[in-house]
């Protein structure tokens, strides 16, 4: 066979190697002891005086060039998929990625808040949702007539001993247990296990028997926020306020303070921020008015002093509360309450 049949012979026979084991065959039969380069070695001796040079160069140059395709091959069929024969599909494919979870909206809200007022000073401080009466209405200055004590208006956990006709408590019974309507009644749990001073934010959740819509739902949540001690001032309020505002909604926003009632305030404001949309020109999320409300507060009625047994004469303080839902609505651009309760990653995965 003459070397320049074998070239094309070679260059063919390669292109059909696809396994390390067929590779390997192509090697004994070029290379090995017995292989055709051997062969070809051996004949040099055969041959007349002149050619004998010319045709060792050739063997060797085909040799080299059998080598270098060898090594080529090989480096091919390495880095290409490797077919389990366990049926284990490619083992070379990227594996399939474990999701991370991540903090609900709501969550990273809280926690966002939390943090601005612990840089202030603020202890986080948590009450349970089961509360009694007497700590979410009378010790709060509540009383007895006022709405938000009605059945219709706040969950409570044993009805039996009303009367089935009113709406109202006939024999009210502060020790009665409720799902808490708001995070207040955690002011009265802190005040009456600690003495002044003290500035602590509560979050978490509050019920109330709101039919559910785009706005409303049974159960939502709320930061409070309070502090006790001499000298508490509503300026007090107001910077604490101001420095939170802006930590979330952004320093060029303007705040603005509107006379409001609580019972357990005095004298009590509603807190507007300026819209950060249109910055106050009026648009569809401020409803034109260029004010976004976003938390209740005041500073703390006497009488709720006097029912955790503080002297008001000596203590002053401020409270406020807000809905988290709200906050981040507003932050986010959310328009319906209910998507943060329906548990959709393709609504939770964008936070
Ligand atoms: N508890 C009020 C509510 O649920 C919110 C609130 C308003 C809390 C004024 C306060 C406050 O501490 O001072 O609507």
């Amino acid at each position: 066979m003459d070397i320049e049949t074998i070239k094309t012979q070679i260059d063919s026979e390669i292109q059909n190697i696809n396994s390390s084991q067929s590779l390997e065959e192509f090697r004994v039969k070029y290379l090995g002891r017995k292989g055709i380069i051997a062969q070809l070695t051996s004949t040099i001796p055969t041959l007349p005086q002149q050619e004998r040079a010319a045709f060792g160069k050739q063997t060797n140059a085909l040799k080299n060039k059998i080598v270098s395709l060898i090594d080529e091959k090989q480096r091919v069929i390495t880095t290409e998929p490797i077919q389990s024969s366990a049926g284990l599909g490619d083992i070379t494919l990227p594996g399939i990625t474990q999701d991370l979870g991540r903090l609900h909206p709501i969550t990273q809200v809280i926690d966002e808040i939390c943090a601005i007022f612990n840089r202030m000073g603020f202890s986080v401080v948590e009450g349970p949702e089961i509360e009694t009466e007497y700590n979410n209405f009378t010790g709060l200055n509540i009383p007895l007539e006022h709405p938000s004590r009605d059945v219709f208006d706040t969950f409570y956990l044993k009805l039996g001993h009303r009367s089935k006709k009113s709406t109202q408590h006939p024999t009210p019974n502060t020790q009665h247990l409720l799902l808490r309507s708001h995070t207040s009644p955690v002011q009265i749990r802190v005040m009456k296990s600690r003495k002044p001073p003290l500035a602590v934010v509560v979050p978490g959740r509050v019920y109330r028997p709101d039919a559910v819509d785009a706005s409303h739902s049974f159960m939502f949540h709320q930061i409070e926020g309070f502090m006790v001690d001499e000298n508490i001032r509503f300026s007090d309020l107001k910077g604490a306020l101001e420095l939170f505002a802006k930590a979330v909604f952004g320093k060029d926003i303007k705040m603005r303070f509107r006379p409001h009632f609580f019972p357990f305030t005095e004298p009590s404001a509603e807190v507007d921020i300026s819209c950060f949309i249109c910055k106050g020109k009026g648009c569809s999320v401020c409803g034109r008015k260029g004010w976004l409300e976003i938390l209740g507060s005041g500073m703390i009625h006497p009488n709720v002093f006097k029912h955790v047994g503080y002297d008001s004469k000596k203590y002053t303080g401020f409270a406020f509360g807000l809905g988290i839902e709200r906050i981040a609505m507003l932050k986010f651009g959310i328009d319906d309450i209910r998507l943060f309760f329906e548990n959709d990653l393709r609504f939770l995965k964008q936070f």
